[in-house]
């Protein structure tokens, strides 16, 4: 499984790619207004210095809804640098516009998926990921895990080549189960990378080792 980080933090993106086991970036206009980005211009320098960070497929999402604006939009991001992924909503005139994108060589994240009848429809157009938020499914009690493993045994039964990219992930265990669903990426924020670091056997048995190492000094 794939690791990719869910930020436009430039400080958070360095620090996970020096942890040396980044795969990708993922963003969206919630993010990066978080970092307090204006105007056009600023957008597309802010992906592009995070392209200059991290050399593997970032996530710029679209904000138009049409058609004619998501694929004007898509062109735009995409013409940043060769790793940007446009990341397209589900919704009718996104999935036609995915569709575009598949033919004309665009890379494309289907965003906002909830269901499996949603990602077999971004499959059909041809997205290079999905995106199925299960953070959000979790917080609506239903199970979000449950939506990757059921995305994922339809694509391999099917042979959909559309990777899942397993988003609004909310702790290191969500990692963990996505992994054992089948999930091809898990997009999470560096503090759940972190969290899968965390064992008090681990730090109990270091502190242990480093006393018993003093003794022998
Ligand atoms: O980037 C999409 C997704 O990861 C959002 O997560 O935490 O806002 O539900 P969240």
């Amino acid at each position: 499984m794939k690791f990719f980080i869910d930020t436009a933090n430039l400080d958070q993106i360095r620090e996970a790619n020096d942890l040396g086991i980044l795969d990708g970036v993922t963003t969206n206009p919630s993010l990066m207004a978080k970092e307090g980005i204006k105007g056009t211009e600023a957008i597309l320098k802010h992906y592009k210095d995070i392209c200059d960070i991290v050399h593997a497929p970032v996530s710029a999402e679209v904000i138009s809804t049409d058609f004619a604006g998501i694929v004007e939009e898509g062109k735009k991001l995409a013409a940043i640098d060769p790793n940007i992924v446009v990341k397209v909503p589900m919704i009718k005139e996104g999935i036609k516009a995915i569709k575009w994108f598949t033919d004309n060589g665009i890379k494309t994240n289907c965003t906002l998926v909830f269901s499996a009848g949603q990602a077999i429809l971004a499959a059909k157009a041809g997205a290079t990921y999905v995106s199925p938020f299960i953070g959000r499914i979790d917080d609506s009690s239903w199970d979000g895990v449950e939506l990757i493993a059921q995305i994922s045994h339809i694509y391999r039964a099917q042979g959909f080549e559309t990777q899942i990219l397993a988003a609004s992930i909310r702790n290191a265990l969500h990692i963990v189960r996505c992994a054992e669903v089948g999930a091809d990426v898990c997009t999470c924020p560096l503090s759940s990378i972190l969290g899968l670091l965390k064992h008090p056997l681990t730090d109990l048995g270091l502190a242990q080792f480093l006393a018993d190492a003093k003794g022998m000094a």
